[in-house]
C-alpha cells in the first residue's frame, strides 16, 4: 500500500532556492502576485498549509462573492422581476447589470446571455432546445468520448428521447489525439452530409489542451453547428463570441470564482428562432393564445429562465468578474501558464511520472493550469488518499468521461490564479519523497 511507503516529506532548501516564493519568479512578465491574491479568499486565508489543486472542479470564492451571496438573504431578500415595491425592483436592475456585465466579459450582446443552472444544465438545453426542435430522421450529431460527459450525453439522452418519438438520429464520435487536442483526421473522416451539429470542448478537463477552434472552423463546414464548452477556458483566458466561430457556448459561474448553482448558455443570435424552450413558467416569454402557446424570441433570457432563477449566485458573477478583471485575464492567463509549465519540468525529473495526454505529453507552449499524470507502480487512488492526508488535494476517479469508466485514473493537478510555485515545489517534494 502506497500509504504504508511513504514518509512525511521535508521540503529541501534546494527546491525552494530553485524555484523562489510566490510572485518571485525569474519570468520577466510574470508580475502577478499570488500571495496577495490568496488574501480575498477566506477558505485559503483559514487553511494555509492546504493546496488546492483541483479549481478543474471548482474554485475557491473571494470575500465578496460570499458576501454578495449571504448579504442578499440577510439584508434584502425578495424575488425579482415580478412586485413594485424597491427590493424587488432593485434586484431585478442588479440581475440585469450581472447579465450585461456578463454579456460584456463574453463580448456578447445581453439579448443572447440566459442564466441556466450550471454548464450541465447549458449544455443539456443546447440538446433539447434546438436539437429536440431541428434534428430529422437519420441526422447525425458528432461527439469525443473523452470530453467530459456533461457535454456528451445529452446528445444520447436525445438520441433516446427522439427515438421513443420514432426518429432516429446517430450519435457519431470522434477520436482524441495523443497530444490531448482533437484528431482532425478523426473528425475530417466523421463528418458526413448528415451532421447537423459537434460537441467540442474549448479547454480540455483532464488533458488541458485548448482546442485549436479556428483550425477547426475550417476543417467543419459552415452548416454544422458548433456547441462549444467553455467550461475550462472561462477565467482562464479572454472569451470572445465574435472570434469563437461557436453558434453556442456553455459554461458555469463556479468554475469562475462566483457562487454554486448558476452558469451560463449563450447562443449566436440568428439561431434563436431556431428554438423551442423546453421549459416555461413565471417570467417566460411565452403566452397562450387561442392558437396554442406563443413564444416570443427577442431575448434568449425570455426562452431559458423560466420561475425564480438563483439570485444570489447570479449576483455573485458581479464581483466575480470584477475579481478575474481587478487582476486582468492576461495576466491570470499567463501565471496559469507559467505555472503549468513549471509544474510540468519539476514532475518530469521523478522517473516514476507518466504524463497524460497534454501538456506532459506534446512539444506545447502553453498550460492553463492543467496537468494529470500517473505514477508507475501506485495506484491514483491511494495516491490522492495520501496527498489528502498531507494537506494536497487533487482530482482522481473517472474525471466524468464516459471513456475511462474502470481504468486507472490520472490524477489531475488543476491550478488557478492564487496558486503559488511555492506549492507546486511542494507537492513534487512529496511526491519524490513518496516514491524515492
Ligand atoms: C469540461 C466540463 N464541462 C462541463 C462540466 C460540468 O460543469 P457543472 O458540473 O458545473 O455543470 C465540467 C465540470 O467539471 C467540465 O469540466
Amino acid at each position: 500500500m502506497l500509504t504504508n511507503t511513504l514518509t512525511t516529506p521535508a521540503i529541501s532548501a534546494n527546491a525552494l532556492a530553485c524555484c523562489p516564493t510566490g510572485s518571485s519568479s525569474k519570468d520577466p512578465l510574470h508580475v502577478l502576485n499570488p500571495a496577495t491574491i490568496r488574501q480575498q479568499f477566506p477558505a485559503l486565508r483559514k487553511n494555509p498549509d492546504v493546496l488546492f489543486f483541483d479549481n478543474a472542479a471548482t474554485t475557491q470564492k473571494p470575500a465578496e462573492v460570499i458576501e454578495t451571496v449571504t448579504n442578499f438573504y440577510r439584508e434584502q431578500c425578495a424575488n425579482s422581476g415580478r412586485a413594485a415595491y424597491s427590493w424587488s425592483t432593485k434586484l431585478s436592475a442588479r440581475v440585469e447589470q450581472a447579465r450585461t456585465e456578463l454579456a460584456r466579459f463574453i463580448k456578447a450582446s445581453v439579448d443572447d446571455v440566459a442564466f441556466t443552472s450550471g454548464a450541465t444544465d447549458s449544455l443539456n438545453l443546447v440538446a433539447t432546445m434546438w436539437g429536440l426542435n431541428n434534428l430529422q430522421d437519420g441526422d447525425e450529431v458528432m461527439v469525443c468520448l473523452e470530453d467530459h460527459q456533461s457535454a456528451t450525453l445529452p446528445w444520447f439522452n436525445l438520441q433516446q428521447i427522439l427515438e421513443r418519438q420514432g426518429k432516429s438520429i446517430t450519435v457519431v464520435p470522434f477520436k482524441m489525439h495523443s497530444s490531448g487536442t482533437y484528431d482532425r483526421e478523426s473528425i475530417a473522416e466523421t463528418l458526413s452530409a448528415r451532421t447537423r451539429i459537434i460537441a467540442l470542448s474549448h479547454v480540455h478537463h483532464l488533458y488541458g489542451m485548448e482546442m485549436d477552434l479556428p483550425e477547426l472552423r475550417r476543417l467543419i463546414p459552415d452548416n454544422v453547428l458548433i456547441s462549444l464548452d467553455a467550461s475550462q477556458s472561462i477565467g482562464h483566458t479572454a472569451i470572445d463570441v465574435t472570434r469563437l466561430g461557436a453558434h453556442f457556448l456553455s459554461f458555469s459561474g463556479h468554475k469562475m470564482f462566483a457562487a454554486n448553482g448558476t452558469g451560463v448558455l449563450w447562443v449566436k443570435p440568428e439561431l434563436r428562432v431556431q428554438l423551442w424552450p423546453v421549459r416555461v413558467g413565471a417570467k417566460s416569454a411565452a403566452e397562450i393564445t387561442p392558437d396554442g402557446l406563443m413564444i416570443d424570441r427577442t431575448t434568449l433570457s425570455g426562452l431559458v429562465e423560466a420561475g425564480t432563477v438563483n439570485l444570489p449566485a447570479i449576483l455573485s458573477f458581479l464581483p466575480a468578474i470584477q475579481f478575474i478583471e481587478s487582476i486582468g485575464i492576461e495576466q491570470i492567463e499567463h501565471h496559469l501558464s507559467f505555472l503549468t509549465h513549471r509544474l510540468y519540468e519539476s514532475l518530469k525529473a521523478l522517473p516514476q511520472v507518466e504524463f497524460a495526454p497534454g501538456i506532459g505529453a506534446c512539444n506545447c507552449t502553453k498550460g492553463y493550469g492543467i496537468l494529470s499524470f500517473q505514477l508507475s507502480g501506485f495506484d491514483s487512488a491511494d495516491l490522492a488518499a495520501y496527498l489528502d492526508s498531507m494537506g494536497i488535494f487533487v482530482r482522481t476517479g473517472d474525471h466524468c468521461l464516459a471513456s475511462r469508466k474502470g481504468q486507472d485514473a490520472f490524477a489531475r493537478v488543476s491550478l488557478h490564479v492564487y496558486n503559488t510555485l511555492e506549492e507546486i515545489e511542494r507537492f513534487v517534494e512529496v511526491l519524490s519523497d513518496a516514491t524515492g
